[in-house]
């Protein structure tokens, strides 16, 4: 039998009080609703149908890369009248797995589980013991402890208020039998919805086997309704990956001071720091260390690095043994070559920076090639940008530029060449030349700096 998933993602979120739709609020910098559907597809679903309606739009557009068949439900009618937007979709010799987009979370493993434990033409409802079930759906049980009914909390006895076992929303039901029962559903009920959760006791009618399956942890299956269990599914999914980090053998020197919003590959021994931030794709070799408050967008870096506090890294590619930082900003095309050091308060875009070179201190490097073994003075600039177009700084191996040097691109310094301190390069600089473009200093004896008049 096929897997088909349905994500019911139409509903408004009013508690978020928020102009962008529930679904599109992040976990770990992706969309509820990507996390939900990537999971699906982790479960190999053969098809993925996803039922909008508020703010659909917009979510379309966020999504749109993403392989799904996208299902309008015009007026949100209740979760019955949701899934039944895709019936004519379905094929009736599909399993069809119920998914919400805003119950971010559930995870293969628990989907897995309930594949696993439904028989063919059962169904199987993932349920959950919760300690405080107030708000869902609660299991109603026989005298033989079979499960009978669903209940919504607004249509509860006092009595059933107080079972303890929730509808996760989350089932695994045959198409055939969404099929016959959906379209006769009613709503006769204190929401006036069409109720998903009717066709428990439907089947229970019809003599189909109702199985009930717990979650793997109860996190898989909590929704988000407001900002606070937002930021706690935040935390939780933080929490989950630093676990990763550490059993495939991160230090994290503050395991809840830690942000993943995207993938971070580690090799061994890595140290992360407190408050480090990872976003995108991000690599690091073994034995590097990540100071505190460092903030990394894919970038890929390699082994024994320190990047030290502070320091904000994008787009770039740094080799072996390089360091960066403290208070370093490495632009979008920055290529650190094996061994090289950029220090404190140095910012380089398109640079490409040969291996051992240094710029410790102070400096610009934009449009940027330099050789091996290159130093940098402090308050360095390559003047990139002419007010119109952008132009290249090449320095050669082993070149020294003294402080506060202006680069005038597009320039070239040949290999060992030498720039003295604070001169302004317009012209291309041979090797081992001396370039200096300063006034020649004079020292006038007996000089008296001028003195205040006095008043009056
Ligand atoms: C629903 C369940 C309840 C369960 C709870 C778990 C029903 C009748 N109730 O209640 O048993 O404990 O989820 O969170 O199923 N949606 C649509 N279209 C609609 C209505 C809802 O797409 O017309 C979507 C929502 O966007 C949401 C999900 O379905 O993702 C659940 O809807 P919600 O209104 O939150 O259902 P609850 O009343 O919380
Ligand atoms: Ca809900």
């Amino acid at each position: 039998m096929g897997l088909s998933v349905v994500i019911l993602a139409a509903g408004r979120g009013t508690r978020m009080k928020s102009e962008v739709p529930k679904v599109l609020h992040t976990i770990a910098g992706l969309p509820m609703l990507t996390h939900v559907i990537n999971t699906a597809k982790a479960c190999e679903a053969s098809e993925i149908f996803v039922i909008y309606g508020h703010g659909g739009q917009q979510v379309q557009e966020t999504l749109a890369a993403q392989k799904v068949t996208w299902v309008h439900q015009k007026q949100t009618l209740g979760t019955g009248h949701a899934v039944a937007q895709a019936l004519p979709h379905l094929k009736a010799t599909d399993q069809v797995l119920v998914l919400l987009g805003d119950v971010p979370m559930i995870s293969k493993e628990t989907i897995t589980r309930l594949r696993e434990r439904t028989p063919k033409d059962a169904i199987g409802w993932l349920t959950a013991h919760v300690k405080n079930p107030a708000g869902f759906g609660r299991i109603v049980r026989d005298s033989d402890n079979n499960p009978v009914q669903i209940v919504e909390e607004k249509d509860a006895s006092d009595l059933q208020k107080t079972i303890d076992e929730i509808n996760t929303g989350i089932c695994l039901v045959p198409a055939k039998y969404l099929k016959d029962w959906l379209p006769k559903l009613k709503r006769n009920n204190s929401q006036k919805e069409y109720y998903l959760t009717d066709i428990f006791s439907v089947a229970v009618q019809h003599g189909v086997s109702l199985v009930t399956v717990s979650p793997e942890s109860l996190i898989d299956v909590q929704g988000v309704n407001d900002r606070i269990q937002q930021a706690q599914l935040e935390r939780a999914y933080q929490a989950r990956i630093a676990e990763d980090l550490m059993r495939q053998g991160a230090t994290l020197l503050s395991p809840d001071r830690i942000d993943v919003r995207g993938r971070l590959t580690i090799a061994n021994d890595v140290k992360i720091d407190v408050n480090a931030i990872f976003e995108g794709e991000v690599t690091l070799g073994a034995h590097c260390y990540i100071g505190p408050n460092v903030y990394l967008k894919n970038t890929v870096v390699g082994k024994n690095v320190v990047i030290k506090a502070n320091s904000v890294i994008e787009d770039a590619n740094i080799a072996d043994d390089c360091e960066v930082g403290p208070f370093a900003r490495i632009r979008p095309g920055t290529k650190l070559a094996r061994g090289a050091k950029i220090g404190n308060f140095v910012e380089t875009k398109n640079a490409d920076i040969g291996a051992g070179s240094k710029v410790s201190h102070l400096s610009y490097i934009g449009d940027a090639k330099l050789g091996k073994a290159v130093n940098v003075g402090a308050g360095t600039i390559t003047c990139n940008y002419d007010g119109a177009n952008k132009h290249q700084t090449t320095l050669g191996d082993d070149v020294f530029i003294g402080s506060n040097t202006a680069l005038v691109a597009p320039v070239k310094v040949g290999k060992g060449a030498t720039v003295g301190a604070g001169s302004v390069i317009t012209k291309d600089v041979s090797a081992n030349e001396l370039a200096l473009t300063r006034a020649k200093q004079t020292n006038i004896k007996g000089w008296k700096r001028p003195k205040k008049k006095l008043k009056g």
